[in-house]
Protein backbone atom coordinates (compact mmCIF):
# COMPACT_ATOMS: atom_id res chain seq x y z
CA UNK A 1 0.00 0.00 0.00
CA UNK A 2 1.32 3.47 -1.07
CA UNK A 3 1.59 5.92 1.53
CA UNK A 4 -0.56 8.46 -0.92
CA UNK A 5 -3.62 5.28 -0.48
CA UNK A 6 -2.91 5.22 3.48
CA UNK A 7 -3.42 8.67 4.24
CA UNK A 8 -6.51 9.02 1.87
CA UNK A 9 -8.05 6.32 3.48
CA UNK A 10 -7.10 7.42 7.02
CA UNK A 11 -8.21 10.67 6.08
CA UNK A 12 -11.84 9.33 4.63
CA UNK A 13 -11.80 7.29 8.48
CA UNK A 14 -11.60 10.38 10.25
CA UNK A 15 -13.89 12.11 8.13
CA UNK A 16 -16.55 8.99 8.16
CA UNK A 17 -16.75 9.82 4.02
CA UNK A 18 -17.88 6.25 2.30
CA UNK A 19 -15.42 5.34 0.04
CA UNK A 20 -18.10 3.27 -1.77
CA UNK A 21 -20.10 4.84 -4.49
CA UNK A 22 -24.31 4.03 -5.83
CA UNK A 23 -27.28 3.98 -5.14
CA UNK A 24 -27.22 0.50 -2.72
CA UNK A 25 -24.37 1.95 -0.58
CA UNK A 26 -23.01 0.06 2.14
CA UNK A 27 -23.37 1.30 5.70
CA UNK A 28 -20.51 1.60 8.01
CA UNK A 29 -19.60 -0.50 10.97
CA UNK A 30 -17.52 1.01 14.17
CA UNK A 31 -14.55 -0.95 16.07
CA UNK A 32 -16.01 -1.04 19.16
CA UNK A 33 -19.67 -1.12 19.74
CA UNK A 34 -21.26 -2.76 22.97
CA UNK A 35 -24.65 -5.22 22.62
CA UNK A 36 -23.12 -7.35 19.74
CA UNK A 37 -22.12 -11.05 19.72
CA UNK A 38 -18.91 -10.41 19.07
CA UNK A 39 -16.14 -8.45 17.33
CA UNK A 40 -16.50 -7.66 14.30
CA UNK A 41 -12.62 -8.92 13.35
CA UNK A 42 -11.01 -12.25 13.63
CA UNK A 43 -9.03 -12.44 17.25
CA UNK A 44 -7.31 -15.35 18.51
CA UNK A 45 -10.17 -15.61 20.84
CA UNK A 46 -12.89 -15.53 18.36
CA UNK A 47 -11.81 -16.97 15.53
CA UNK A 48 -13.63 -20.53 16.03
CA UNK A 49 -17.10 -18.59 15.71
CA UNK A 50 -16.89 -16.89 12.11
CA UNK A 51 -20.70 -16.81 11.95
CA UNK A 52 -21.14 -14.66 14.68
CA UNK A 53 -18.51 -12.14 13.32
CA UNK A 54 -20.35 -12.03 10.27
CA UNK A 55 -23.21 -11.82 13.15
CA UNK A 56 -21.77 -8.65 14.57
CA UNK A 57 -21.74 -7.09 11.34
CA UNK A 58 -25.66 -6.94 11.17
CA UNK A 59 -26.47 -5.95 15.03
CA UNK A 60 -28.04 -2.74 14.95
CA UNK A 61 -29.57 -2.95 11.69
CA UNK A 62 -32.89 -4.96 12.68
CA UNK A 63 -35.64 -1.92 12.46
CA UNK A 64 -33.01 -0.39 9.38
CA UNK A 65 -34.75 -0.27 6.10
CA UNK A 66 -33.05 -0.24 2.89
CA UNK A 67 -29.75 -2.04 1.16
CA UNK A 68 -27.21 -0.46 3.91
CA UNK A 69 -28.85 -3.03 6.07
CA UNK A 70 -27.77 -6.23 4.61
CA UNK A 71 -24.56 -3.94 2.93
CA UNK A 72 -22.02 -3.20 5.75
CA UNK A 73 -18.56 -2.58 6.07
CA UNK A 74 -15.74 -1.64 8.44
CA UNK A 75 -13.09 1.09 7.62
CA UNK A 76 -10.05 1.54 10.31
CA UNK A 77 -6.70 1.91 11.07
CA UNK A 78 -5.56 2.87 7.08
CA UNK A 79 -6.34 -0.60 6.14
CA UNK A 80 -8.64 -0.71 2.83
CA UNK A 81 -12.45 -1.25 3.75
CA UNK A 82 -13.79 -5.11 4.62
CA UNK A 83 -17.69 -5.46 2.99
CA UNK A 84 -20.10 -7.82 4.61
CA UNK A 85 -23.37 -8.69 2.02
CA UNK A 86 -25.95 -10.56 2.88
CA UNK A 87 -27.62 -8.79 -0.74
CA UNK A 88 -28.00 -11.72 -2.43
CA UNK A 89 -28.20 -9.18 -5.84
CA UNK A 90 -24.91 -7.74 -4.61
CA UNK A 91 -23.44 -11.28 -3.74
CA UNK A 92 -24.35 -12.44 -7.42
CA UNK A 93 -23.32 -9.71 -9.00
CA UNK A 94 -19.85 -10.22 -7.07
CA UNK A 95 -19.71 -14.22 -8.26
CA UNK A 96 -20.67 -13.71 -11.40
CA UNK A 97 -17.69 -11.10 -12.29
CA UNK A 98 -15.10 -13.04 -10.37
CA UNK A 99 -12.07 -13.98 -12.67
CA UNK A 100 -8.99 -13.41 -14.69
CA UNK A 101 -10.12 -11.00 -16.95
CA UNK A 102 -9.20 -7.23 -16.66
CA UNK A 103 -10.78 -5.52 -13.46
CA UNK A 104 -12.45 -8.93 -12.25
CA UNK A 105 -12.96 -9.60 -8.73
CA UNK A 106 -10.04 -11.97 -7.42
CA UNK A 107 -11.27 -14.81 -4.63
CA UNK A 108 -9.29 -12.67 -1.18
CA UNK A 109 -6.45 -15.34 -0.28
CA UNK A 110 -6.12 -14.12 3.19
CA UNK A 111 -8.93 -16.17 4.48
CA UNK A 112 -7.02 -19.29 2.89
CA UNK A 113 -3.29 -18.08 3.57
CA UNK A 114 -2.88 -21.42 6.01
CA UNK A 115 -5.06 -23.70 3.54
CA UNK A 116 -2.00 -22.70 0.69
CA UNK A 117 0.85 -22.89 3.08
CA UNK A 118 -0.27 -26.49 3.19
CA UNK A 119 -1.75 -27.16 0.20
CA UNK A 120 0.42 -25.01 -2.07
CA UNK A 121 -0.27 -21.83 -4.06
CA UNK A 122 -1.03 -23.24 -7.56
CA UNK A 123 -4.18 -24.53 -6.88
CA UNK A 124 -7.23 -23.83 -7.81
CA UNK A 125 -8.77 -23.05 -4.83
CA UNK A 126 -6.26 -20.66 -3.96
CA UNK A 127 -4.83 -19.14 -7.11
CA UNK A 128 -5.81 -15.83 -9.14
CA UNK A 129 -5.27 -14.80 -12.56
CA UNK A 130 -3.33 -16.65 -15.50
CA UNK A 131 -2.36 -19.54 -12.41
CA UNK A 132 -6.30 -20.52 -11.83
CA UNK A 133 -6.72 -20.13 -15.17
CA UNK A 134 -4.34 -22.89 -16.26
CA UNK A 135 -5.52 -24.74 -13.00
CA UNK A 136 -9.09 -24.48 -14.32
CA UNK A 137 -8.56 -26.19 -17.56
CA UNK A 138 -6.37 -28.90 -16.20
CA UNK A 139 -8.55 -29.92 -13.46
CA UNK A 140 -12.10 -29.03 -13.99
CA UNK A 141 -13.09 -31.44 -16.83
CA UNK A 142 -12.67 -34.58 -15.55
CA UNK A 143 -14.60 -33.35 -12.79
CA UNK A 144 -17.32 -31.74 -15.08
CA UNK A 145 -21.16 -32.78 -14.97
CA UNK A 146 -20.85 -33.03 -18.91
CA UNK A 147 -17.73 -36.38 -17.93
CA UNK A 148 -19.17 -37.65 -14.83
CA UNK A 149 -22.47 -37.91 -16.21
CA UNK A 150 -22.05 -39.67 -19.30
CA UNK A 151 -24.33 -43.00 -18.46
CA UNK A 152 -21.97 -45.11 -18.47
CA UNK A 153 -19.16 -43.22 -16.68
CA UNK A 154 -21.86 -41.89 -14.16
CA UNK A 155 -23.20 -45.28 -13.52
CA UNK A 156 -19.79 -47.41 -13.36
CA UNK A 157 -18.65 -43.96 -10.48
CA UNK A 158 -22.23 -44.95 -8.68
CA UNK A 159 -21.94 -48.50 -8.25
CA UNK A 160 -18.79 -48.56 -6.87
CA UNK A 161 -19.72 -45.85 -4.88
CA UNK A 162 -22.95 -47.76 -3.64
CA UNK A 163 -20.78 -50.74 -2.83
CA UNK A 164 -19.02 -48.55 -0.49
CA UNK A 165 -21.36 -46.81 1.28
CA UNK A 166 -23.48 -50.23 1.99
CA UNK A 167 -20.18 -51.68 3.05
CA UNK A 168 -19.34 -49.18 5.90
CA UNK A 169 -23.47 -48.75 6.62
CA UNK A 170 -23.73 -52.62 6.54
CA UNK A 171 -21.15 -52.66 9.58
CA UNK A 172 -23.10 -49.86 11.85
CA UNK A 173 -26.31 -52.40 10.79
CA UNK A 174 -23.99 -55.45 12.20
CA UNK A 175 -23.39 -53.42 15.31
CA UNK A 176 -26.77 -52.22 15.81
CA UNK A 177 -27.86 -55.88 15.71
CA UNK A 178 -24.71 -57.73 17.99
CA UNK A 179 -25.93 -54.64 20.84
CA UNK A 180 -29.21 -56.06 20.96
CA UNK A 181 -30.70 -52.97 21.66
CA UNK A 182 -33.48 -51.77 19.49
CA UNK A 183 -31.42 -47.90 19.92
CA UNK A 184 -28.12 -47.13 19.53
CA UNK A 185 -27.08 -43.85 20.56
CA UNK A 186 -24.20 -42.71 17.99
CA UNK A 187 -22.16 -39.48 16.83
CA UNK A 188 -22.34 -40.23 12.90
CA UNK A 189 -19.96 -37.61 12.12
CA UNK A 190 -16.91 -39.76 12.30
CA UNK A 191 -18.76 -42.82 10.29
CA UNK A 192 -19.75 -40.43 7.48
CA UNK A 193 -16.09 -38.78 6.99
CA UNK A 194 -14.65 -42.17 6.68
CA UNK A 195 -17.23 -43.19 4.07
CA UNK A 196 -16.51 -39.96 1.90
CA UNK A 197 -13.23 -40.45 2.03
CA UNK A 198 -13.02 -43.81 0.92
CA UNK A 199 -15.16 -42.95 -2.41
CA UNK A 200 -12.33 -40.44 -3.20
CA UNK A 201 -9.49 -42.50 -2.40
CA UNK A 202 -10.55 -45.85 -3.35
CA UNK A 203 -13.49 -45.40 -6.22
CA UNK A 204 -12.72 -42.01 -7.69
CA UNK A 205 -8.37 -42.13 -7.55
CA UNK A 206 -8.30 -45.25 -7.91
CA UNK A 207 -6.52 -46.09 -4.47
CA UNK A 208 -6.66 -49.47 -2.84
CA UNK A 209 -6.43 -48.33 1.24
CA UNK A 210 -8.26 -50.19 3.57
CA UNK A 211 -11.13 -48.87 5.77
CA UNK A 212 -9.34 -49.73 9.14
CA UNK A 213 -6.36 -47.20 7.57
CA UNK A 214 -8.60 -44.92 6.53
CA UNK A 215 -10.01 -44.50 9.83
CA UNK A 216 -7.09 -44.82 11.64
CA UNK A 217 -4.46 -42.83 10.07
CA UNK A 218 -5.52 -40.91 7.19
CA UNK A 219 -9.09 -39.30 8.33
CA UNK A 220 -7.68 -38.42 11.49
CA UNK A 221 -4.05 -36.73 9.32
CA UNK A 222 -6.93 -34.29 7.10
CA UNK A 223 -8.85 -33.55 10.24
CA UNK A 224 -5.61 -32.38 12.26
CA UNK A 225 -4.52 -30.87 8.88
CA UNK A 226 -7.55 -28.42 8.34
CA UNK A 227 -7.65 -27.52 11.61
CA UNK A 228 -3.78 -26.81 12.00
CA UNK A 229 -4.70 -24.86 8.17
CA UNK A 230 -7.81 -22.87 9.87
CA UNK A 231 -5.43 -21.75 13.26
CA UNK A 232 -2.24 -21.35 10.55
CA UNK A 233 -4.58 -18.30 9.11
CA UNK A 234 -5.73 -16.62 11.73
CA UNK A 235 -2.51 -16.87 14.37
CA UNK A 236 -0.02 -18.69 12.47
CA UNK A 237 3.13 -16.95 14.82
CA UNK A 238 1.25 -17.97 18.06
CA UNK A 239 0.26 -21.20 16.55
CA UNK A 240 4.22 -21.89 15.63
CA UNK A 241 5.06 -20.53 19.17
CA UNK A 242 2.17 -22.62 20.92
CA UNK A 243 3.91 -25.99 18.80
CA UNK A 244 7.05 -25.86 19.84
CA UNK A 245 6.33 -25.39 23.67
CA UNK A 246 3.76 -27.94 23.72
CA UNK A 247 6.30 -30.14 21.88
CA UNK A 248 3.68 -31.31 19.39
CA UNK A 249 5.85 -30.15 16.52
CA UNK A 250 5.98 -34.58 16.11
CA UNK A 251 2.11 -34.60 15.84
CA UNK A 252 1.94 -32.09 13.34
CA UNK A 253 5.08 -33.72 11.12
CA UNK A 254 3.46 -36.76 11.07
CA UNK A 255 -0.30 -35.62 10.05
CA UNK A 256 1.50 -33.68 7.12
CA UNK A 257 3.36 -37.24 6.38
CA UNK A 258 0.07 -39.18 6.34
CA UNK A 259 -1.45 -36.46 4.02
CA UNK A 260 1.84 -36.21 1.47
CA UNK A 261 1.52 -40.45 1.33
CA UNK A 262 -2.25 -39.99 0.67
CA UNK A 263 -2.15 -37.62 -1.93
CA UNK A 264 0.66 -40.12 -3.42
CA UNK A 265 -1.51 -43.19 -3.62
CA UNK A 266 -4.62 -40.34 -5.25
CA UNK A 267 -1.49 -39.44 -8.15
CA UNK A 268 -0.46 -43.32 -8.21
CA UNK A 269 -3.47 -44.29 -9.81
CA UNK A 270 -2.47 -42.29 -12.63
CA UNK A 271 0.03 -44.42 -14.70
CA UNK A 272 -2.32 -46.94 -14.40
CA UNK A 273 -5.44 -45.32 -15.19
CA UNK A 274 -7.20 -46.26 -12.37
CA UNK A 275 -10.84 -44.77 -11.70
CA UNK A 276 -11.04 -41.11 -12.98
CA UNK A 277 -7.32 -41.18 -14.50
CA UNK A 278 -8.64 -42.92 -17.68
CA UNK A 279 -10.50 -39.93 -18.41
CA UNK A 280 -7.65 -37.39 -17.64
CA UNK A 281 -5.97 -36.04 -20.65
CA UNK A 282 -3.06 -33.91 -19.95
CA UNK A 283 0.63 -33.75 -20.02
CA UNK A 284 0.82 -31.66 -16.84
CA UNK A 285 3.56 -33.97 -14.35
CA UNK A 286 2.34 -35.19 -11.08
CA UNK A 287 4.34 -32.78 -9.11
CA UNK A 288 2.04 -30.05 -11.48
CA UNK A 289 -1.48 -31.54 -10.00
CA UNK A 290 0.11 -32.07 -6.62
CA UNK A 291 -1.60 -28.76 -5.22
CA UNK A 292 -4.63 -29.55 -6.13
CA UNK A 293 -4.85 -33.21 -5.36
CA UNK A 294 -4.45 -32.01 -1.51
CA UNK A 295 -7.22 -29.46 -2.03
CA UNK A 296 -9.48 -32.01 -3.48
CA UNK A 297 -8.28 -34.47 -0.55
CA UNK A 298 -9.38 -32.41 2.49
CA UNK A 299 -11.65 -29.89 0.63
CA UNK A 300 -13.78 -32.68 -0.63
CA UNK A 301 -13.88 -34.93 2.31
CA UNK A 302 -14.66 -31.84 3.92
CA UNK A 303 -17.22 -30.42 1.83
CA UNK A 304 -19.14 -33.44 1.08
CA UNK A 305 -19.01 -34.69 4.31
CA UNK A 306 -20.82 -31.07 5.93
CA UNK A 307 -23.50 -31.62 3.27
CA UNK A 308 -24.55 -34.74 4.07
CA UNK A 309 -24.14 -34.76 8.12
CA UNK A 310 -26.21 -31.65 8.13
CA UNK A 311 -28.88 -33.50 5.46
CA UNK A 312 -28.88 -36.39 8.05
CA UNK A 313 -29.34 -34.51 11.02
CA UNK A 314 -31.69 -32.34 9.28
CA UNK A 315 -34.03 -35.58 8.80
CA UNK A 316 -32.89 -36.61 12.74
CA UNK A 317 -35.66 -33.75 13.49
CA UNK A 318 -37.75 -34.11 11.20
CA UNK A 319 -39.15 -37.75 10.89
CA UNK A 320 -41.75 -36.95 8.02
CA UNK A 321 -39.45 -36.02 5.66
CA UNK A 322 -37.18 -39.08 6.99
CA UNK A 323 -40.52 -40.53 5.94
CA UNK A 324 -40.93 -39.37 2.39
CA UNK A 325 -37.63 -39.78 1.27
CA UNK A 326 -38.07 -43.54 2.68
CA UNK A 327 -40.97 -43.88 0.05
CA UNK A 328 -39.09 -43.37 -2.35
CA UNK A 329 -35.65 -44.87 -2.35
CA UNK A 330 -36.83 -48.06 -0.35
CA UNK A 331 -37.07 -49.91 -3.73
CA UNK A 332 -34.50 -47.86 -5.50
CA UNK A 333 -31.44 -49.41 -6.99
CA UNK A 334 -29.47 -46.37 -9.06
CA UNK A 335 -29.48 -43.15 -8.03
CA UNK A 336 -29.33 -39.72 -10.58
CA UNK A 337 -29.12 -36.76 -8.61
CA UNK A 338 -29.66 -34.68 -11.24
CA UNK A 339 -32.94 -36.89 -12.36
CA UNK A 340 -35.33 -35.20 -10.45
CA UNK A 341 -38.11 -37.54 -10.93
CA UNK A 342 -36.54 -40.36 -9.58
CA UNK A 343 -36.21 -39.18 -5.82
CA UNK A 344 -37.88 -35.63 -5.67
CA UNK A 345 -37.93 -36.03 -2.39
CA UNK A 346 -34.66 -36.55 -1.81
CA UNK A 347 -33.42 -33.96 -3.99
CA UNK A 348 -35.39 -31.53 -2.23
CA UNK A 349 -34.08 -32.53 1.05
CA UNK A 350 -30.63 -31.91 -0.25
CA UNK A 351 -31.53 -28.65 -1.88
CA UNK A 352 -32.75 -27.31 1.65
CA UNK A 353 -30.03 -28.51 3.59
CA UNK A 354 -27.74 -26.55 0.96
CA UNK A 355 -29.64 -22.99 1.24
CA UNK A 356 -30.09 -23.28 5.16
CA UNK A 357 -27.19 -24.79 6.35
CA UNK A 358 -24.33 -24.12 2.93
CA UNK A 359 -21.17 -26.41 3.59
CA UNK A 360 -19.08 -23.10 2.61
CA UNK A 361 -20.48 -20.27 4.63
CA UNK A 362 -19.14 -16.92 2.80
CA UNK A 363 -16.92 -16.50 -0.24
CA UNK A 364 -14.09 -14.09 -0.25
CA UNK A 365 -13.37 -11.88 -2.78
CA UNK A 366 -10.72 -8.67 -3.50
CA UNK A 367 -11.56 -5.69 -5.85
CA UNK A 368 -8.36 -5.64 -7.96
CA UNK A 369 -9.46 -1.99 -9.50
CA UNK A 370 -12.70 0.83 -8.67
CA UNK A 371 -15.33 -1.83 -9.82
CA UNK A 372 -19.07 -1.04 -10.68
CA UNK A 373 -21.19 -4.11 -10.34
CA UNK A 374 -25.22 -4.45 -10.66
CA UNK A 375 -27.56 -6.42 -9.76
CA UNK A 376 -30.44 -7.82 -12.08
CA UNK A 377 -32.65 -5.61 -10.09
CA UNK A 378 -30.42 -2.97 -11.77
CA UNK A 379 -29.20 -1.64 -8.27
CA UNK A 380 -25.31 -0.35 -8.94
CA UNK A 381 -22.39 -0.26 -6.41
CA UNK A 382 -18.89 1.13 -6.86
CA UNK A 383 -16.73 -0.98 -4.65
CA UNK A 384 -12.93 0.80 -4.19
CA UNK A 385 -9.80 -0.73 -5.06
CA UNK A 386 -8.26 -3.15 -2.26
CA UNK A 387 -11.54 -3.95 -0.52
CA UNK A 388 -11.98 -7.31 1.27
CA UNK A 389 -15.18 -8.73 0.21
CA UNK A 390 -16.94 -11.46 2.77
CA UNK A 391 -20.04 -12.56 0.32
CA UNK A 392 -22.02 -13.97 3.52
CA UNK A 393 -24.33 -16.71 2.12
CA UNK A 394 -24.93 -17.99 5.42
CA UNK A 395 -27.12 -14.97 6.98
CA UNK A 396 -28.48 -14.05 3.57
CA UNK A 397 -30.27 -17.28 3.38
CA UNK A 398 -31.44 -16.78 6.45
CA UNK A 399 -32.60 -13.09 5.97
CA UNK A 400 -36.57 -13.11 6.10
CA UNK A 401 -36.73 -10.75 3.58
CA UNK A 402 -35.37 -12.98 1.10
CA UNK A 403 -36.12 -16.39 2.22
CA UNK A 404 -39.11 -15.93 4.50
CA UNK A 405 -42.63 -16.52 4.88
CA UNK A 406 -43.91 -13.52 2.59
CA UNK A 407 -41.46 -15.22 -0.78
CA UNK A 408 -41.38 -18.62 0.18
CA UNK A 409 -44.30 -19.74 2.41
CA UNK A 410 -42.31 -20.84 5.41
CA UNK A 411 -39.71 -18.51 7.79
CA UNK A 412 -36.41 -18.67 6.45
CA UNK A 413 -34.48 -20.22 9.23
CA UNK A 414 -36.13 -23.08 9.48
CA UNK A 415 -35.39 -26.60 7.60
CA UNK A 416 -39.19 -26.67 5.21
CA UNK A 417 -38.39 -28.39 1.44
CA UNK A 418 -42.23 -27.26 1.19
CA UNK A 419 -40.64 -23.94 0.59
CA UNK A 420 -39.57 -25.14 -3.11
CA UNK A 421 -42.91 -26.08 -4.09
CA UNK A 422 -44.55 -22.52 -3.17
CA UNK A 423 -41.99 -21.31 -5.00
CA UNK A 424 -42.04 -23.35 -7.90
CA UNK A 425 -46.58 -22.42 -7.62
CA UNK A 426 -45.94 -19.10 -7.28
CA UNK A 427 -43.71 -18.94 -10.78
CA UNK A 428 -40.30 -17.79 -9.49
CA UNK A 429 -37.39 -18.81 -11.31
CA UNK A 430 -34.96 -20.49 -10.32
CA UNK A 431 -32.26 -18.02 -10.86
CA UNK A 432 -34.01 -15.68 -8.73
CA UNK A 433 -33.70 -17.84 -5.74
CA UNK A 434 -30.22 -19.05 -5.50
CA UNK A 435 -28.85 -19.81 -2.47
CA UNK A 436 -25.50 -20.29 -3.62
CA UNK A 437 -24.76 -23.89 -2.61
CA UNK A 438 -22.29 -24.20 -4.92
CA UNK A 439 -21.00 -20.90 -5.75
CA UNK A 440 -21.78 -18.95 -9.07
CA UNK A 441 -19.99 -17.81 -11.84
CA UNK A 442 -16.50 -18.94 -12.99
CA UNK A 443 -15.69 -19.92 -9.71
CA UNK A 444 -18.45 -22.45 -9.41
CA UNK A 445 -17.24 -25.67 -7.31
CA UNK A 446 -15.96 -27.99 -10.10
CA UNK A 447 -16.75 -31.05 -7.78
CA UNK A 448 -20.42 -30.41 -7.56
CA UNK A 449 -21.62 -33.51 -9.65
CA UNK A 450 -19.09 -35.45 -7.51
CA UNK A 451 -20.66 -34.42 -4.82
CA UNK A 452 -24.34 -34.38 -5.39
CA UNK A 453 -23.54 -37.86 -5.97
CA UNK A 454 -21.77 -38.80 -3.07
CA UNK A 455 -24.23 -36.80 -0.62
CA UNK A 456 -27.12 -38.31 -1.98
CA UNK A 457 -26.13 -42.09 -2.18
CA UNK A 458 -25.17 -42.00 1.24
CA UNK A 459 -28.03 -39.83 2.42
CA UNK A 460 -30.51 -42.32 0.56
CA UNK A 461 -29.00 -45.35 2.14
CA UNK A 462 -28.85 -44.16 5.33
CA UNK A 463 -32.51 -43.72 4.97
CA UNK A 464 -32.58 -47.15 3.32
CA UNK A 465 -31.14 -48.71 6.30
CA UNK A 466 -32.41 -47.13 9.55
CA UNK A 467 -34.64 -44.38 11.30
CA UNK A 468 -32.63 -42.32 13.19
CA UNK A 469 -33.97 -39.63 15.62
CA UNK A 470 -32.01 -36.25 17.01
CA UNK A 471 -30.72 -36.28 20.18
CA UNK A 472 -31.11 -33.30 21.08
CA UNK A 473 -33.89 -31.06 20.31
CA UNK A 474 -31.52 -28.23 19.00
CA UNK A 475 -28.37 -28.83 16.73
CA UNK A 476 -26.44 -25.52 16.78
CA UNK A 477 -23.76 -24.75 14.00
CA UNK A 478 -19.76 -25.10 14.20
CA UNK A 479 -17.77 -23.53 11.65
CA UNK A 480 -14.13 -23.53 10.25
CA UNK A 481 -13.43 -24.27 6.69
CA UNK A 482 -17.28 -25.76 6.50
CA UNK A 483 -19.93 -25.48 8.90
CA UNK A 484 -20.86 -29.00 10.62
CA UNK A 485 -23.62 -29.98 12.84
CA UNK A 486 -22.20 -28.92 16.26
CA UNK A 487 -23.29 -32.30 17.87
CA UNK A 488 -21.82 -34.63 15.60
CA UNK A 489 -24.94 -35.95 14.40
CA UNK A 490 -25.95 -37.46 17.65
CA UNK A 491 -28.75 -39.90 16.79
CA UNK A 492 -30.53 -42.92 18.16
CA UNK A 493 -30.22 -45.23 15.74
CA UNK A 494 -33.03 -48.14 15.00
CA UNK A 495 -33.03 -50.84 12.00
CA UNK A 496 -35.53 -50.35 9.56
C1 LIG B 1 -20.82 -31.69 -2.16
C2 LIG B 1 -20.19 -30.84 -1.47
C3 LIG B 1 -19.55 -29.58 -2.00
C4 LIG B 1 -20.00 -28.31 -1.78
C5 LIG B 1 -21.23 -27.90 -1.00
C6 LIG B 1 -19.06 -27.42 -2.44
C7 LIG B 1 -19.20 -26.04 -2.48
C8 LIG B 1 -18.35 -25.19 -3.17
C9 LIG B 1 -18.56 -23.76 -3.33
C10 LIG B 1 -19.72 -22.98 -2.73
C11 LIG B 1 -17.54 -23.27 -4.08
C12 LIG B 1 -17.35 -21.82 -4.53
C13 LIG B 1 -16.47 -21.04 -3.59
C14 LIG B 1 -16.28 -19.60 -4.03
O1 LIG B 1 -16.95 -19.13 -4.94
O2 LIG B 1 -15.42 -18.92 -3.43
C15 LIG B 1 -16.66 -24.38 -4.37
C16 LIG B 1 -15.48 -24.28 -5.09
C17 LIG B 1 -14.63 -25.33 -5.28
N1 LIG B 1 -14.88 -26.66 -5.01
FE1 LIG B 1 -16.53 -27.41 -4.13
N2 LIG B 1 -18.07 -28.17 -3.02
C18 LIG B 1 -18.35 -29.49 -2.80
C19 LIG B 1 -17.62 -30.57 -3.25
C20 LIG B 1 -16.44 -30.49 -3.93
C21 LIG B 1 -15.67 -31.62 -4.41
C22 LIG B 1 -16.11 -33.07 -4.28
C23 LIG B 1 -14.54 -31.10 -4.98
C24 LIG B 1 -13.39 -31.79 -5.66
C25 LIG B 1 -13.13 -33.05 -5.64
C26 LIG B 1 -14.61 -29.65 -4.88
C27 LIG B 1 -13.64 -28.78 -5.32
C28 LIG B 1 -13.78 -27.40 -5.37
C29 LIG B 1 -12.75 -26.49 -5.89
C30 LIG B 1 -11.38 -26.89 -6.39
C31 LIG B 1 -13.29 -25.20 -5.84
C32 LIG B 1 -12.62 -23.92 -6.32
C33 LIG B 1 -12.98 -23.64 -7.75
C34 LIG B 1 -12.41 -22.33 -8.29
O3 LIG B 1 -12.10 -21.44 -7.52
O4 LIG B 1 -12.31 -22.20 -9.51
N3 LIG B 1 -15.77 -29.32 -4.25
N4 LIG B 1 -17.18 -25.54 -3.83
Amino acid sequence: MSLKTWIKRILQQIKGANPFDGDCLPTRVSLFSPGRPTSPVPLPWNYKEPIQIFEAFYTGTENQQGWGAHNRYLYAGGFPPVLVTRDPGIIKAIQADTGDKPGQFDRDTSPTAGIARATGKDSLLYANGAIWRRQKRLVAKPFSRSNLFQPQKFHGFEKTFRNTVRKRLELLQALQEESGEQKTRIELDPEIKVVMLEMLVNNFFGGNVSYKELRDRYVPALVYMIDFMVRDTVAPKGQAIALTLTGRSKILREHRMAFEELTDIALAGRAENLGLWKDFQSDASDEALRSNIRVFLAGAMEATTSFATWAISHLSHHPKWQEKVHEEVKEMDVYDPDDFTSAPNLNLVLEETLRLTPALYFFPRRATQDTWVETSDHRKMMIPAGTHIRLDVWHSNRCEEFWGEAVTGYPADVFAPERWAVINEKGISPKEMLHFGFGHGPRFCPGRSLGLLEVGLVVGAMVKLFKFEAVHEHTSASAGVSTKPADGVMVDLELR
